[in-house]
Formats: structure tokens, C-alpha cells, sequence
């Protein structure tokens, strides 16, 4: 590579050019407080906050859920209510450190209606989601993992295209350029949902066994 030249960056290489980027923990917090500020859609106008992505600057795995809930939103981080309980206890069991993974979700905005007093999860719309894209595509930029796990059927679109099926393609790696892979599986409160729907055991332990091939990803 020539001294002066532009540096080209290879597929999988992860280092930064000091002179000119800010190293990525900086960055990261930098993106962070912009997102607090952001009015791209109407989401920010019910929501606490922004709950954006929360782990390590350098992770080189990252997750991806669908959209922050009534406890993230609360709390300012993703996947800490029940479905993150969920999966905190399914990466346990497959021996992956949730504090060394990088969290975040396509929309950074609490979505809901009211009933009584309680707020009830809504589905992002087009738009919405086109609003927030710029956060995940920002996060991705600046974390730059080597392998992406989307959890549910947005994340999964968003990272492997429209015509991504979910139920015949879980639990399998796809390479998406920029040598990144990508995985995807149900959501954790698809999980949950079973509880009631009946097949818990079953539902749960399929969710475990798409999370072991995340241990074990292409090199
Ligand atoms: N569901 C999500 O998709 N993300 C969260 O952070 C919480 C629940």
C-alpha cells in the first residue's frame, strides 16, 4: 500500500485509521447523544427516551432486536425487561457473555397505545423504521462487527432483505459483505408468547439451539 495512498480496508479488518477516525468508544457516544436528540419520526414524542444500543465500541458480535419495549424505554437500555431476561438466560445457557456483545434494536423509540394505564407494544411502521435505519447503519459503521445475530423477523429483514425467510432460514449464517456474517432466529418474545400459545419447552429449546451456532461462527 502506498505511504500516502488512501488506506483500503479488507473484508474483516477491523482496525481504524488514526489520523482520521475517532477512536470507536467516542464515536459510539457521540452517536448516542445525537439519538437522544432525534425527531426523524413522530416516536420521540410519547417515549422517555432513546434507547440505543448499549455493549462494547470493539465487539465483534452484535444483536439486533425489533424495537425498544415499555421497560427499556424506562430503563434507557435495550432488552431489559422480560424478553431480555429471556435471553440473558439462553445465552447463559449456550456460554455467551452478555457484557461482551454489542445490544441494539432497529427502532430506538417505544411504540405503543394506551389501554387504561398500560402501554401496549405497536408495530413501527414503514416510515418509521426508514426514520430510524440511519441509527442501526451508524451503530454497524462504528462497532463494525464480524457477525450479526438478528432476533426476530424486522431485525432480520432489515439485515438480510425483504424476502428473508425466517422460519426456513433460522440458525444459518449468510455472509452479507464488508466480510460480515449474519444469523437470524425468533424474537425472545416469540419465546415468551409460547407460554401461553402452548409449546414452551419446544419453542424455547429450538431458540437455545440457534444461539449454539452463534458460539460457533464462521471464521
Ligand atoms: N424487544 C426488543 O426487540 N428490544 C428490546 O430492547 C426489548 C424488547
Amino acid at each position: 500500500m502506498a505511504a500516502n495512498g488512501p488506506r483500503v480496508r479488507k473484508p474483516g479488518d477491523r482496525s481504524r485509521d488514526a489520523a482520521t477516525a475517532p477512536p470507536a468508544g467516542a464515536e459510539l457516544a457521540r452517536l448516542g447523544r445525537a439519538a437522544r436528540k432525534c425527531r426523524a419520526c413522530p416516536l420521540w414524542e410519547h417515549a422517555t427516551q432513546t434507547v440505543f444500543g448499549q455493549g462494547p465500541a470493539d465487539a465483534s458480535l452484535m444483536f439486533v432486536g425489533e424495537q425498544a419495549g415499555d421497560r427499556e424505554d424506562l430503563d434507557g437500555h435495550p432488552f431489559v425487561g422480560p424478553a431480555g431476561r429471556l435471553l440473558d438466560g439462553a445465552l447463559a445457557e449456550v456460554g455467551i457473555e452478555r457484557s461482551g456483545i454489542y445490544v441494539t434494536n432497529v427502532i430506538k423509540h417505544f411504540k405503543f397505545e394506551l389501554r387504561g394505564k398500560r402501554r401496549l407494544h405497536k408495530r413501527a411502521n414503514a416510515a418509521e423504521i426508514d426514520a430510524c435505519l440511519r441509527w442501526l447503519r451508524a451503530e454497524i459503521d462504528c462497532v463494525r462487527p464480524r457477525h450479526v445475530v438478528c432476533l426476530g423477523a424486522l431485525a432480520a429483514r432489515v439485515m438480510l432483505g425483504a424476502a428473508f425467510k425466517l422460519q426456513q432460514n433460522r440458525g444459518r449464517w449468510f455472509e452479507i459483505g464488508d466480510g460480515r456474517w449474519c444469523l437470524a432466529t425468533v424474537h425472545p418474545s416469540f419465546v415468551l408468547r409460547s407460554r401461553i400459545g402452548g409449546g414452551y419447552e419446544e419453542t424455547y429449546r429450538a431458540f437455545v439451539a440457534d444461539l449454539a451456532r452463534v458460539r460457533r461462527p464462521p471464521a
